[in-house]
């Protein structure tokens, strides 16, 4: 069996953001050996051999409307990959760089996606239990205008108090919201997320600093070991475990999988919904 066609990224064009770092550059690394025609987008510098390297802030709309003329006008999979942590005080941005802008560019590409192709997230293990705040977030997701999204943000600070989980419940809450619409299943365009659980990259660091009500990074990491990794499997992911597995998500393997919000975690959400199920007994 020829691999290579099974993935189906030979010579067709893919856009991923975040490619700079973490699980976005193992995701990209894949995508390249599997000859796909890379175009990637981030903040930093990416130093991958890809077809085109772009550098935007992808929470600013004037550098995202700046890099769609770069990109193709045939495109096969789409995968939206870059995020913050949630500091405080930097709500709003987190809503725009995690959730708003994704969704922005989603659907600013969405005409130039060929029928049967996909588009892909990263979410994470925070937006657990996103199903609960759907009403919310769909309040979000119904809204096209930038300066609205803003000002709906502006006017719901308790909603963005939390702002990566709020941000990463928005966009499970997108996947699900989206599948069926027209825009996606007309042309039989897949959408789906995964959900890592702790992973060791470039966000780590932001992700101990931002856990700590002091911004202590020792303080933030002990909390988050505790959390993801001592009561529970004892070491966290790497990049390739999330980046791998994301490529897969966009590939004709997953030709039939969409409106999926696939957790990667090693069964760790598993374990909170045993837990809450047996607690409800
Ligand atoms: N690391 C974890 O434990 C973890 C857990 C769950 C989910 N995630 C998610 O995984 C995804 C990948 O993150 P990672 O952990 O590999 O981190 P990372 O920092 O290694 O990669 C994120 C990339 O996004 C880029 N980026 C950040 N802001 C940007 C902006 N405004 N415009 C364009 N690019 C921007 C960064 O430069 C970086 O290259 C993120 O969506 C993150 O929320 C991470």
């Amino acid at each position: 069996m020829d691999l290579k066609k099974l993935f189906g990224f030979e010579n067709k064009n893919v856009v991923i953001t975040g490619a700079a770092s973490g699980m976005s550059k193992s995701a990209c690394e894949l995508l390249l050996e599997l000859g796909a025609n890379v175009y990637a987008i981030d903040i930093n510098t990416i130093d991958l051999p890809v077809k085109k390297a772009l550098k935007a802030d992808l929470g600013n709309l004037a550098e995202i409307d700046k890099v769609l003329p770069e990109l193709p006008s045939n495109i096969d999979a789409l995968f939206l990959c870059h995020a913050i942590a949630g500091y405080k005080g930097k709500e709003l941005e987190v809503q725009l760089v995690n959730f708003f802008g994704q969704k922005y560019l989603t659907e600013k590409l969405l005409p130039r996606i060929n029928d049967h192709g996909s588009v892909s997230f990263i979410s994470s293990v925070g937006a657990f239990s996103w199903e609960q705040n759907y009403a919310n977030c769909l309040e979000v997701i119904n809204i096209t205008d930038w300066n609205e999204a803003v000002s709906w943000y502006k006017n719901h600070p308790e909603l963005i108090a939390n702002s990566y989980v709020f941000a990463k419940q928005c966009m499970n809450s997108y996947v699900n919201s989206k599948c069926m619409s027209p825009e996606f299943i007309d042309r039989k365009i897949r959408i789906n997320a995964i959900n890592p659980g702790y992973t060791l990259t470039g966000l780590s660091d932001d992700f101990n600093k931002s856990s700590s009500a002091t911004g202590n990074a020792e303080e933030g990491k002990a909390m988050i070991e505790n959390m993801f990794i001592n009561g529970w499997n004892g070491y966290a992911a790497s990049p390739k475990d999330m980046g791998y597995p994301l490529v897969v998500v966009g590939s004709s393997i997953c030709s039939y999988m969409s409106g999926q919000c696939i957790y990667i975690d090693y069964g760790l959400t598993s374990s909170w919904r045993h837990q809450a199920l047996i607690n409800s007994k």
